[in-house]
């Protein structure tokens, strides 16, 4: 299972930072807001990463993660010349791709909680899996429709009249079929490759699971100023209550057997004098 970050888009909702870089590098309290999908897909044992983003936006990504070898990663880099659309994901990442299945997660969407229902996609996808979970403004985002038994009857994007509270976020699991869909795919009236169109293709061949994620879980927008200082808030009380960091990938690194302790050793080494560091290092020694 290869693993796909989106990470560009045009961001213009964070004006004026967005003239610089996009919004994935923005802080969540203590770290980059792309370390959080990022130890999504390193919690789910996904080692091979592409990320994929803007011209301007690459260098600061391979400035943080280099070839993601110091967290036993290997990351690749591509550019997305323009915001075609989430599906061009698949045609960009054809290469990286192989003939391997591929989970693509959104740079800018965050998962908190028993991710029990990503593991279990990865373990018995054999087409396309995709969510449902509850939101409180479906018309904002992939609505899915389900009949009585729970089974999806259709998706729609960004409806003006949703069928139903569940949206889709931004996490997909799917077979190497999706490399030949999304190049069959042709631009919506808003000139994208949607991810929709996607996963409809999939729900037509009868191929497309759709699980519900409880609400024991928090999937978190990251969509405008006041939703990034939600997040902020969100994870700096819990980091702060239980004294425990959420998307550390250097700890992910370590608890996943990606890195041996010495590997380990020698990624805090590297850390000027911080917090994070200390965080890191009573990890090291066993202090809880
Ligand atoms: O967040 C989940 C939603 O994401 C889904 O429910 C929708 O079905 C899906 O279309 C998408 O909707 P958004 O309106 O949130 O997509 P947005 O254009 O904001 O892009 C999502 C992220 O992907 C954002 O961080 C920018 C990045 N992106 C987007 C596009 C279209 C790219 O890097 N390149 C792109 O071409």
């Amino acid at each position: 299972m290869k693993g796909i970050i989106l990470a560009g888009g045009s961001g213009s909702r964070m004006y004026p930072i967005s003239q610089v870089y996009s919004k994935q590098l923005t802080l969540i309290y203590d770290k980059p807001l792309i370390y959080y999908p990022l130890s999504v897909l390193m919690l789910g044992g996904i080692k091979e990463i592409l990320i994929i983003s803007n011209e301007e936006t690459i260098p600061y990504y391979h400035k943080l993660f280099k070839d993601g070898s110091h967290l036993g990663l290997s990351i690749e880099y591509v550019v997305q010349a323009a915001p075609n659309g989430i599906a061009e994901a698949f045609i960009l990442g054809d290469k990286f791709i192989g003939s391997d299945s591929v989970t693509l997660i959104l740079g800018d969407n965050i998962f908190y909680g028993n991710l029990d229902f990503f593991y279990q996609g990865i373990e018995h996808n054999s087409g396309a899996t995709v969510f449902g979970y509850r939101v409180n403004d479906p018309e904002r985002y992939g609505v899915v429709e389900f009949d009585k038994n729970g089974k999806a009857l259709s998706i729609e994007e960004k409806p003006q009249n949703p069928k139903s509270k569940f949206a889709v976020p931004g996490l997909y699991i799917y077979n190497n079929e999706v490399v030949k869909i999304s190049k069959n795919l042709k631009p919506s009236p808003r000139g994208e490759l949607e991810i929709t169109d996607v996963n409809n293709t999939y729900l037509n061949k009868g191929e497309l699971r759709v699980e519900k994620i409880g609400r024991g879980v928090a999937w978190l927008d990251t969509g405008t100023p006041e939703a990034l200082l939600q997040a902020s808030n969100f994870f700096g009380t819990i980091e702060d209550r239980q004294g425990l960091k959420v998307a550390c990938i250097e700890e992910i690194a370590y608890y996943m057997n990606f890195i041996s302790k010495e590997q380990f050793e020698k990624v805090i080494h590297q850390m000027p004098k911080c917090q994070y560091k200390n965080y890191l290092e009573n990890i090291l020694t066993g202090v809880e």
